[in-house]
């Protein structure tokens, strides 16, 4: 055991200021005690080796923590490469994706007459499915929460609202959008979606690759918003992914509750088409108080695809839905 010494000593001893002493000793390396025979002053002596490697017995062993964090990890980077799989399909005739946008669909905005006709329309035409940009509620969150005085359905109404939507069609895609990860929204939709009749659900993005027995493909891109905006072109983010990290044949968002379309070859030889869907919600109280402009069409929109044709003629775009199931049953007769 080392001698206890004055900060001074233990200064020069350690080649550091008499400051430094002290610190090191609120930081538990150095020992600190009242000088017994001036009791005005201080002594310090340096730990002893064992004090040094002192350990608390109810603490769990590092390596097991270790071994703990390495799991964790590869976990982490599974799940990663879960939400990067692509989807694959196969659609040997033509089908059409009905790209339901932004729903809300507890909120008393929710324009439910035209939600209804996209529901009973894909669920009576043949090779017509459904697909969920995101927000089916608003799920409001924070100081948001007030809100749900403002609307006439419960949080609990909402929840099972959503639960009816998953399940009432069947889904190329879901995605979750913002308003659908606040609180426990993730966790209780994913739920949800047990039972449900959907290929691809993504808490963000979704990839999907149709292919037929020819060798065609097409690829779908979809996520509640694409990063990127400009004023004059709703689809800018969209265009921009197509263009920079090229993908997909058709890239669909919504979030904005705008919609617009826009079909260029982005890369030679290969079209994209970029829409955003506006989404259901109507009479929004929020974009009047922002002066956000309301659309009045595009709550969703219908893209009919024949993967046999021209490379420009391959994705075809409806506003009216049933014109679309018309124009898909005239394809599949064909
Ligand atoms: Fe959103
Ligand atoms: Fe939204």
């Amino acid at each position: 055991m080392s001698e206890w010494i004055s900060a001074g000593e233990m200064a020069k001893r350690l080649g550091i200021g008499t400051a430094g002493v002290r610190y090191r000793a609120l930081q538990g390396d150095l020992e600190m005690r009242v000088n017994p025979q001036r009791k005005c002053h201080f002594q310090y002596r340096e730990l002893d080796a064992e004090h040094h490697t002192l350990e608390d017995p109810t603490e769990e062993p590092v390596e097991a923590l270790v071994a703990r964090q390495v799991a964790r990890s590869r976990r982490a980077r599974g799940a990663n490469e879960v939400r990067k799989r692509v989807v694959r399909i196969q659609r040997d005739e033509p089908f059409a994706v009905v790209h339901m946008g932004d729903p809300h669909v507890d909120d008393d905005g929710c324009d439910w007459d035209a939600l209804i006709r996209d529901v009973e329309t894909i669920n009576a035409t043949e090779g017509m499915y459904a697909g969920n940009v995101g927000d089916t509620v608003n799920n409001w969150v924070g100081k948001l929460i007030g809100k749900y005085k403002q609307q006439g359905a419960t949080e609990s109404e909402a929840f099972k609202l959503g639960k009816w939507l998953f399940h009432e069609v069947p889904y190329d895609y879901i995605i979750l959008g913002n308003h659908d990860h606040w609180n426990q929204g993730g966790s209780l939709f994913r739920e949800f979606s047990a039972g449900a009749q959907v290929s691809a659900f993504a808490d963000h993005e979704a990839r999907i690759e149709y292919f037929n027995q020819a060798g065609a493909t097409f690829r779908l891109n979809v996520r509640h918003d694409f990063k990127g905006h400009s004023m004059w072109n709703n689809t800018h983010g969209m265009m921009k992914r197509a263009k920079m990290r090229p993908w997909g044949d058709l890239l669909v968002c919504g979030h904005k509750h705008c919609w617009g379309q826009y079909y260029e070859e982005a890369q030679p030889g290969r079209c994209a088409m970029s829409i955003r869907v506006r989404g259901y919600k109507r009479d929004d109280e929020y974009a009047e108080a922002k002066d956000f402009p309301e659309d009045s069409y595009g709550c969703s929109l219908t893209t009919v695809i024949d993967m046999s044709a021209h490379p420009g003629d391959r994705c075809k775009l409806f506003h009216d839905v049933e014109l679309a199931a018309e124009y898909l049953e005239w394809l599949r007769s064909g």
